[in-house]
């Protein structure tokens, strides 16, 4: 344990992630990738989605990834997920090294270990939400934790809506049934692409109070992408891609700032090698 030394920062209470920076503690890390490279397409016409990226994902931390539109979140979330693989790096996910696992290993582990939202929710339409909310364990022919799944359930305020298909819930409520979907076999990490792109402010708002109350009560590890600077105003650290690199990687920020930052990145034109803006 390392010694406590006066504060000079003129801020009275320091959060845990102050303390954390101040002291070089950092929670360990449930995602670590190193040199990540992905490109698409050939000659002329390749695109490198991702540039060796290097990136740690610390435990129980909302973390959101944003930055232009093609500049590669989607693709980090689904290398660090296991549902893509990368052309050059590794990606350890809860100390497995998953780059080089088979296909069949790899399978197990994204079931066991991760949960996926999506923006676009991918519910079964033939199942309940209850049936769908279950899908993870039952297609590993688990029975659910009753004690977690009631939790879930409730925390996702869907109680009264189990019997019900997708067809007949609302986007918001759809979106609820996909995080529980997510949260149901209790994930070392939930990865959630644009999960409110596709619902009104009102409804995303519920569904990004989910997030962060999973990681608040359950210490659950989430990494959000997201286009949006109040969405990810929430988040404990924002992380800033362009062109396939990690350009900013900040701890907790105001809405105002997340914004700047985003302007700044879209305005200024794309350049090799370029660091930090201004
Ligand atoms: N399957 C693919 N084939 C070819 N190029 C692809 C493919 N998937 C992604 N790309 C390209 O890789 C780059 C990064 O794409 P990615 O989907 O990761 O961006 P993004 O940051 O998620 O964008 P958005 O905000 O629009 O969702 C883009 O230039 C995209 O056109
Ligand atoms: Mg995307």
């Amino acid at each position: 344990m390392q010694q406590l030394v006066a504060s000079e920062s003129p801020r009275l209470a320091p959060t845990i992630a102050d303390l954390e920076r101040q002291f070089a503690v950092q929670p360990p890390a449930v995602v670590a990738a190193r040199g990540l490279t992905r490109t698409y397409g050939k000659g002329d016409a390749t695109v490198h989605a991702l540039r060796d990226v290097d990136v740690d994902i610390a435990e129980g931390r909302l973390t959101a990834v944003m930055g232009p539109s093609g500049s590669g979140k989607s693709t980090l979330m689904h290398i660090l997920a296991g549902l893509d693989r990368p052309d050059g790096g590794q990606v350890t996910i809860a100390g497995t090294e998953i780059t080089q696992l088979k296909e069949k290993k790899l399978t197990q582990l994204r079931r066991d270990k991760i949960g996926f939202i999506f923006q676009s929710f991918n519910l079964l339409a033939t199942l309940t939400a209850d049936e769908n909310i279950v899908l993870p364990l039952s297609l590993a022919r688990r029975r659910a934790d009753e004690a977690w799944r009631r939790g879930v359930i409730e925390a996702v305020g869907l109680t009264d809506r189990l019997t019900h298909r997708p067809a007949e819930l609302s986007g918001g409520q759809q979106q609820r049934v996909a995080v529980a979907r997510a949260l149901i076999n209790r994930p070392a990490v939930l990865f959630a692409d644009e999960p409110t792109g596709n619902l009104d402010s009102r409804t995303g708002g519920e569904v990004l109070n989910l997030l962060r109350r999973s990681v608040d009560e359950f210490g659950q590890t989430v990494i959000m992408v997201t286009h949006d600077a109040g969405a990810a105003s929430i988040a404990d650290r924002v992380v800033f891609l362009k062109d396939g690199r990690i350009v900013q990687d900040r701890q907790r920020m105001t809405r105002d700032e997340i914004y700047d930052t985003i302007k700044n990145l879209e305005d200024r034109p794309a350049r090799d090698g370029e660091g930090s803006p201004r």
